[in-house]
């Protein structure tokens, strides 16, 4: 329910029409229409609640996307593979087809749009999105493909945001398509969460750019399997003063971001990003050797196959095996909403920078910490702090 003297909210996702993205919609139109449940949904544990967040009934949602194929044929096919239940989507058909009729062309990098154009294109549309339906405030989720790493040098266009305006009034396009999007979200007043390994809002260009328009952002890389099994057991070996030798992972992927992953250069962003940390949480070097392959067969399944080498009392080895597999966007969608109320509120109180947000990511921005059980405290605290707090500008200082 929208509060008395509180408005609706919108959520643009860029890559509206991915697994992530419509497995997201479809989650939170079937939860509004009371057709599905509220379990995997962190904001809904009280803890996190207390932070007064807009409730998930009031997000209005869009979005971006270079893909032409309909949301429902979309959300038909992950309910053939067995992603969302098929028996809901005749009944939220209508609401889908109306967020399907707010869907935007996105920014194709191999098209010969000039960036400066293309952000000019994605802040209209932003700014165009909030003003018909009326919203508060739009948060910019990206749920795209994963890209290959940026190769940021020092100097030249993105040396700050002086020099990043000069390129783009240039027709030069010297940002990773990630980062497109954040330059729009922020030209158009919206915080921004990245979902996922892309460089996005982590250029120091764009951290700039935040910070000059006062706006909060999260990121990177949603931590949904792996990667947070990793980060609430390593802290228990660390603790235990049991000594791990060894961490080796295997990854089968299939659906489209295992198709993406498949590529070399795109896989070495995610594989950075899941390399963060384990060193951070166990307190010295270990062996960490960790492979990705793309199994059509797998469609939106993740498996992760660990085997952990480790050393106890008077130097006796033992080791821990384990086999994960979970439903990548059943796991990812209901942390795309849980990120997007949070930094909605955050923009609310008048936060700026990256967020505290680290539970959610295998890449924290603005801070070291990846062990789980900290993270889950640092979250609970800022929900506690923020939920003491106004609206925005009564209290933005006393939220931080
Ligand atoms: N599923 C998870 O558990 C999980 C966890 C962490 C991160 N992620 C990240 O989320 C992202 C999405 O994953 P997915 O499984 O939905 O992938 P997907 O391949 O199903 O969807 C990606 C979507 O992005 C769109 N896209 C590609 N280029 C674009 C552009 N230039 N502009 C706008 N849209 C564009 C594609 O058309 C597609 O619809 C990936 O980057 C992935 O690494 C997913």
């Amino acid at each position: 329910m929208t509060g008395p003297d509180r408005g609706r909210v919108g959520l643009w996702l860029v890559g509206a029409c991915g697994s992530v993205g419509v497995t997201s919609t479809v989650g939170a139109l079937a939860v509004r229409a009371g057709l599905a449940g509220r379990v995997g949904l962190v904001a809904e544990q009280p803890e996190i609640a207390a932070a007064g967040l807009p409730p998930l009934d009031d997000l209005v949602i869009g979005g971006h996307d270079v893909a032409t194929d309909s949301l429902l044929k979309r959300a038909e096919r992950l309910a053939a593979g067995g992603v969302v239940p098929a028996a809901i989507l005749p009944a939220i058909a209508a609401d889908l087809a109306e967020v399907e009729g707010r869907l935007r062309t996105g920014y194709d990098p191999a098209g010969d749009e000039p960036q400066g154009a293309a952000v000019e294109r994605l802040s209209a549309d932003l700014v165009a999105f909030r003003e018909k339906h009326g919203l508060e405030r739009v948060v910019v989720v990206d749920v795209a493909s994963t890209e290959p790493p940026a190769d940021v040098v020092d100097g030249g266009p993105l040396a700050g945001p002086e020099a990043l305006d000069a390129a783009l009034a240039a027709g030069e396009s010297p940002l990773p398509t990630s980062s497109v999007y954040v330059l729009a979200a922020y030209r158009a007043g919206c915080p921004v969460v990245s979902f996922t390994p892309s460089p996005g809002p982590r250029l120091p260009v764009l951290v700039a750019l935040a910070e000059r328009a006062g706006l909060p952002w999260a990121g990177s890389d949603g931590k949904t399997g792996e990667t947070l099994l990793k980060s609430a057991l390593a802290p228990m070996f660390a603790t235990r003063g049991l000594q791990v030798n060894a961490w080796a992972s295997y990854n089968m992927l299939g659906g489209g971001d295992g198709a993406t992953l498949a590529d070399p250069a795109n896989a070495q962003s995610k594989l950075t990003t899941k390399a963060q940390g384990l060193e951070a949480m166990l307190g010295h070097p270990v062996d960490g050797p960790m492979h990705i392959d793309y199994v059509p067969d797998h469609g939106d399944w993740k498996t992760a196959i660990d085997h952990v080498s480790f050393e106890g009392f008077l130097g006796v080895r033992m080791s821990l095996q384990f086999t994960w597999s979970g439903c990548d966007s059943a796991l990812a969608a209901p942390l795309v909403l849980d990120l997007a109320r949070l930094t909605l509120r955050a923009a609310e109180v008048g936060e700026t920078g990256p967020l505290p947000f680290g539970f959610f990511f295998k890449d924290p921005a603005g801070s070291t910490e990846h062990r789980l059980g900290s993270q889950w405290e640092e979250l609970v605290a800022w929900c506690g702090r923020v939920g003491r707090v106004g609206r925005a500008g009564e209290a933005g200082q006393e939220a931080r």
